[in-house]
């Protein structure tokens, strides 16, 4: 059955948000006949409901993807799906206004950042892959003479995505646009805080040309829908961002379900590095993006500072400064800097970590406390100092805008502190000096790098996590070969069978 459109106001705008599960190019009911409220976590007001789907709405849904695999997408002429996939993004400009209005009021990101970060980075990760759909080669290879053998790379199948609720329309962008480049089908999941922005892209697929069943939407719970895809039968890839704890559950059910393919993009406690001989002002700037980005709920985020003992005073305050002009409030309005925590529960787990901080013996030295007279999820921007490596504010993943800074002495000191940690997914440097920049990138153990910066990512260049932060590499070329499998052919010119006589 057809579930039908909503309208909605959003900051002065109505737009039409669609609410069904999206299956074979329609917006359908969900099966449980059950539906489940958005809030706007800036005002934790409802926004709207929508179906919520079930482990049976799964099953119709990689249904669906399957037809679509099997009935020509998968075989389908690459130039092709290069261009639908520059309609998309072409659709996606031009609804740009609806598409930032119901993220950002959906997620409580900024204005600013949707504008400036999430919207041209969907857009351009979309024709990025629009362009590599037909340069995806197999190779030659020199083996025995009359043999002449190469490979193909064939699209995996049905591919389940789970995507988390920090960059609801990113996320969906960085999971479909590989995936659809290379002929294969999605049954893709968005978080349930954060779903909508993904509808309203579903919208835009169908507009775009994709045929039915090419991708599919089922929103939901993680362990009803997420679970039900992660142990799946005929699911054959499974790609997921979001926390190692899941991610460990998904591994988990891929390993006694049917092995299907994961690729994990997890936490991170990211260490940002401060030399005496960097610039200090660029280094304040760029470690206050580096926590404060998205209200510090970036798996990047630069939330451990090492700065040398040399000039830990003069960061500190400078840093502390910067943290204190921070206009933290409405995220529609153009000047806000941050807006509230995604949802409820990150909200508390933000601010029990802040009390266990406390409780641990740092030093509360900024911030710390829930922003009065809001029934949003508003936090301040919070410092610790005299913080040491046991403390969980210093090893877990607190995913809010609360940052430590810690005093070294040395290059080695730093590093064995920097690479004390479970997670490797970034890390950052700050210094003018390019031996040690060279030096230090090599030895952190972390997937990606900055010098000179922190948060900065491009679609052209490989994103994901060493040791517990993930499996797997998102964007750039690479990820193609998360979303390809290589066939081997021999092919024997004039070679006897080595039993002839
Ligand atoms: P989560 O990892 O549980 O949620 C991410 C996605 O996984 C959502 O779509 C959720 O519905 C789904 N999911 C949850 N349980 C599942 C299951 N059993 N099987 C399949 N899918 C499942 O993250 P959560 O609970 O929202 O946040 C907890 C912490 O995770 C945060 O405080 C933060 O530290 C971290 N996190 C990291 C993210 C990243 O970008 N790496 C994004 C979101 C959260
Ligand atoms: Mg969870």
């Amino acid at each position: 059955m057809a579930a039908p459109s909503k309208k909605v106001t959003i900051n002065g705008r109505e737009v039409s948000i669609p609410t069904g599960l999206f299956i074979n190019n329609e917006f359908v009911k969900a099966r449980g006949g059950k539906t489940f409220e958005v809030e706007d976590p800036a005002t934790a007001k409802v926004l709207l409901s929508i179906e919520e789907g079930q482990p049976e709405d799964v099953d119709i849904a990689v249904k669906a993807a399957r037809k679509a695999f099997e009935s020509g997408w998968a075989e389908s002429d690459p130039a092709w799906r290069g261009s639908l996939l520059l309609r998309l993004a072409d659709l996606l400009e031009k609804d740009q206004e609806d598409v930032i209005a119901i993220e950002v009021a959906d997620s409580g990101k900024t204005l600013k950042q949707a504008q400036t970060i999430d919207l041209p980075g969907a857009i351009g990760t979309i024709r990025y892959y629009a362009s590599w759909a037909d340069k995806v080669y197999g190779r030659t290879a020199s083996t025995a003479p009359g043999t002449f053998s190469y490979t193909l790379r064939e699209p995996i199948g049905v591919c389940g995505q789970i995507i988390p609720w920090n960059f609801p329309l990113l996320m969906f962008i960085w999971k479909i646009a590989p995936a659809l480049a290379t002929g294969n089908t999605i049954v893709i999941k968005s978080a349930e805080t954060t779903p909508l922005s993904a509808l309203k892209m579903c919208e835009l697929i169908k507009e775009a040309g994709f045929p039915p069943g090419t991708v599919n939407l089922v929103s939901g719970y993680g362990k009803t829908v997420g679970a039900a895809m992660a142990n799946h039968m005929d699911i054959d890839k499974l790609a997921f961002t979001g926390s190692t704890a899941t991610g460990r559950t998904i591994l988990k059910a891929a390993a006694s379900s049917n092995l299907k393919k994961v690729t994990l993009e997890l936490g991170g406690k990211s260490p940002n590095i401060v030399f005496p001989d960097a610039d200090l002002s660029q280094a304040v700037d760029w470690s206050v993006f580096g926590i404060d980005m998205h209200a510090g709920q970036v798996c990047h985020a630069g939330s451990r500072i090492y700065v040398h003992e040399d000039i830990y005073d003069s960061f500190l305050k400078a840093f502390t400064d910067k943290m204190a002009a921070i206009k933290v409030g409405a995220n529609f309005s153009g000047d806000t800097d941050q807006g509230p925590q995604q949802n409820k529960l990150q909200y508390d787990r933000i601010l029990s970590l802040i009390e266990a901080g406390k409780k641990e013996g740092a030093t509360l030295h900024f911030g710390g406390q829930p922003l009065p007279d809001r029934d949003g999820y508003f936090i301040e921007p919070t410092i610790f100092t005299d913080a040491t490596s046991d403390m969980k504010i210093v090893k877990e993943e607190i995913f809010g805008p609360v940052v430590v800074i810690i005093k070294f002495r040395s290059e080695e000191e730093v590093l064995a502190l920097a690479n004390d940690t479970r997670y490797g997914l970034a890390a950052g440097v700050h210094t003018k000096d390019y031996q040690r920049a060279i030096r230090m990138t090599k030895k952190l153990k972390a997937g990606t790098t900055w010098v000179n910066m922190f948060n900065y990512i491009h679609w052209s260049m490989p994103f994901g996590g060493y040791k517990e932060s993930g499996i797997g590499r998102e964007l750039g070329g690479e990820v193609l070969d998360n979303y390809t499998q290589v066939k081997t052919v021999f092919f024997n010119m004039d070679v006897p069978a080595p039993n002839s006589a």
